[in-house]
């Protein structure tokens, strides 16, 4: 390792400009080593996760922030302010360019998650159609949602009845409800828990979910590396992971291209596109690659994020013992015993504000997914040349000084409760904002809502003594919290 991480000092040195562009954003003076090093060095020995970092360095150098990640110049904006300016332009609606983004899809451009311009428009707008038409964000999800809580209570069920609790750890606790969500709306199939099938993709997708990061890997800064060091510069397992991927939904897609009806109506992703493909209007940016990205960008956007939200949830809900006995009382109320449906929503307004409480809990800790300036343009007067990064710090709207919240690491979900109903605050943004906007709200908002009301409903969530929940932000690719466990038991 020592000898690597002196080679990339070295050519640090001879590589990095440190001249910044004129009227760039201010922050830190921008030295090789200081840049690489963020780079290269474990995470954990930098104690601070990126969205800490910047947040304290917005303290000294303002809303706009100006830094250099490797070879390149990235802005992170800070606060509530400044988030409109940036939202609402559409010269920063573009999404990083280079080999780090490229390569997932086999060096051409594909998916929605990190295209731009025609091809991500076209598509984007294709997919939130045709989610829609097969009940995506309508009862038909809650249907979707309610079979895999069932087999989730079944199997606590069976396994709490021997011993009247059971401990679990909250690591893999909605690893399967998650991504059956998903793989239902994709592909109209759902796993058992000891399918095989399930366990794979579990594993493919924690070794997806390892290999990237906010700040690239040492081979998209020196693409050279990936020749010299395929295995420390992160070239191999980045590839490997994304290999593993396309093969997982290649084979599904295959299965799906066999028994394929065009005479009856679709009712999963990848029959809809298929139809579409199949179809007159054969749209210049629909391909099979192009379906098949969409879909690995719908498990990238939406199985962490959903997984860690929940995990903060819970951490909070076990912490405070008093939350869950309000949430239960207003559950006991509404339902009275049955399951609980999107439509219970309107009329449980404290357990909407728990899921907003733990959004917040997880987007204030969240920088978006990383922009592109489309043009040479300006933010707040600072010039941002063509092409550079920009992303935004949301713990500025959702957690920091300005943000209006009181006491932000505190989980209080009354601060959303206005007179019996659910008050949002403007800068509650943790799906973004503009045309760059989440495309999974619906369905994170559904899981979210609906797992916690149902477990809440029959269970009572308690601390294990031995591993108590943390109160610090693990950082992966989205913060949080480190892995604890829960005692679950029966209420009745
Ligand atoms: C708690 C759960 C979730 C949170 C907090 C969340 C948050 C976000 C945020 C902050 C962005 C980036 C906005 C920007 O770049 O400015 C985003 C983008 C995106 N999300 Fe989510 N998301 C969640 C769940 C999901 C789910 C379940 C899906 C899948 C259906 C999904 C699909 C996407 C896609 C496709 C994009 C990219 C949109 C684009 O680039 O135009 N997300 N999400
Ligand atoms: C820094 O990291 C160590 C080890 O990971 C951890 O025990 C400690 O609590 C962290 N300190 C802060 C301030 O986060
Ligand atoms: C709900 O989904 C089923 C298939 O799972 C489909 O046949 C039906 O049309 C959908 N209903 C609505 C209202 O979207
Ligand atoms: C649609 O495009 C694909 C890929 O370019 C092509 O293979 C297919 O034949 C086209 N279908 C029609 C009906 O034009
Ligand atoms: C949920 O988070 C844990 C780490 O706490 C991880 O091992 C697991 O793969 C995640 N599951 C999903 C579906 O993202």
């Amino acid at each position: 390792m020592l000898w690597f991480v002196l080679f990339l000092f070295i050519v640090a040195l001879i590589y990095i400009n440190t001249e910044k562009p004129k009227n760039f954003p201010p922050g830190p003076r921008w030295v090789p080593l200081g840049s690489i090093l963020l780079q290269v060095l474990n995470k954990k020995s930098i104690n601070k996760s990126l969205t800490e970092a910047t947040a304290e360095m917005s303290k000294n150098f303002g809303p706009v922030l100006g830094l250099k990640v490797g070879k390149d110049p990235i802005i992170i904006i800070y606060g509530p302010h400044i988030i409109k300016e940036f939202s609402t332009s559409d010269d920063f609606i573009g999404r990083p360019i280079g080999l780090y983004y490229n390569l997932r899809t086999w060096g051409k451009r594909l998916g929605i998650l990190l295209t731009d311009e025609e091809v991500w428009q076209e598509q984007k707008r294709f997919i939130v159609k045709h989610l829609r038409k097969f009940g995506y964000g309508s009862n038909n999800m809650t249907f979707i949602l309610q079979e895999e809580i069932k087999y989730l209570s079944d199997s606590l069920e069976e396994a709490i009845s021997n011993s009247g609790y059971i401990i679990c750890d909250i690591r893999n606790f909605f690893n399967v409800g998650i991504l059956n969500t998903l793989w239902k709306l994709i592909s109209g199939k759902r796993y058992g828990y000891e399918d095989r099938y399930m366990v794979e993709l579990q594993n493919i997708l924690t070794k997806l979910f390892k290999t990237i990061h906010m700040t690239g890997a040492p081979f998209s800064h020196f693409p050279f590396l990936k020749y010299i060091s395929p295995e420390m510069s992160g070239y191999k397992c980045y590839i490997d992971a994304h290999i593993s991927v396309w093969n997982f939904l290649r084979n599904e897609l295959q299965c799906h291209k066999r028994i394929l009806n065009l005479n009856t109506d679709p009712t999963n992703l990848m029959d809809t596109y298929l139809a579409q493909l199949n179809s007159i209007e054969n749209g210049t940016s629909f391909t099979e690659a192009q379906l098949l990205a969409i879909c690995m960008d719908m498990f990238m956007a939406g199985s962490e994020t959903t997984n860690n939200t929940l995990k903060f949830c819970f951490q909070h809900l076990i912490l405070n013992q008093d939350i869950q006995r309000k949430a239960q009382l207003e559950i006991d109320d509404v339902l009275r015993g049955r399951l609980p449906t999107l439509e219970d929503r309107l009329k449980m307004p404290y357990m909407e504000s728990i899921v907003s409480e733990s959004l917040r809990m997880f987007g204030g800790r969240a920088i978006t997914v990383p922009h592109r300036a489309l043009k040479d343009t300006k933010i707040a007067g600072f010039n941002v040349p063509k092409n550079t990064v920009i992303a935004a710090n949301l713990h500025g709207c959702m957690m920091g000084p300005d943000s209006g919240f009181k006491n932000p690491e505190c989980f209080v979900p009354e601060r959303f409760l206005g007179k019996d109903k659910l008050s949002i605050p403007d800068n509650f943004i943790p799906f973004g904002l503009g045309k760059r906007r989440c495309m999974g709200e619906s369905l994170a908002r559904a899981n979210i809502f609906l797992f916690t009301a149902a477990l809440l409903q029959n269970y009572n969530f308690f601390m294990v003594p031995e591993h108590p929940p943390g109160m610090g932000v693990a950082d992966g690719v989205t913060p949080g919290p480190f892995d604890f466990k829960t005692k679950i038991m029966k209420r009745y």
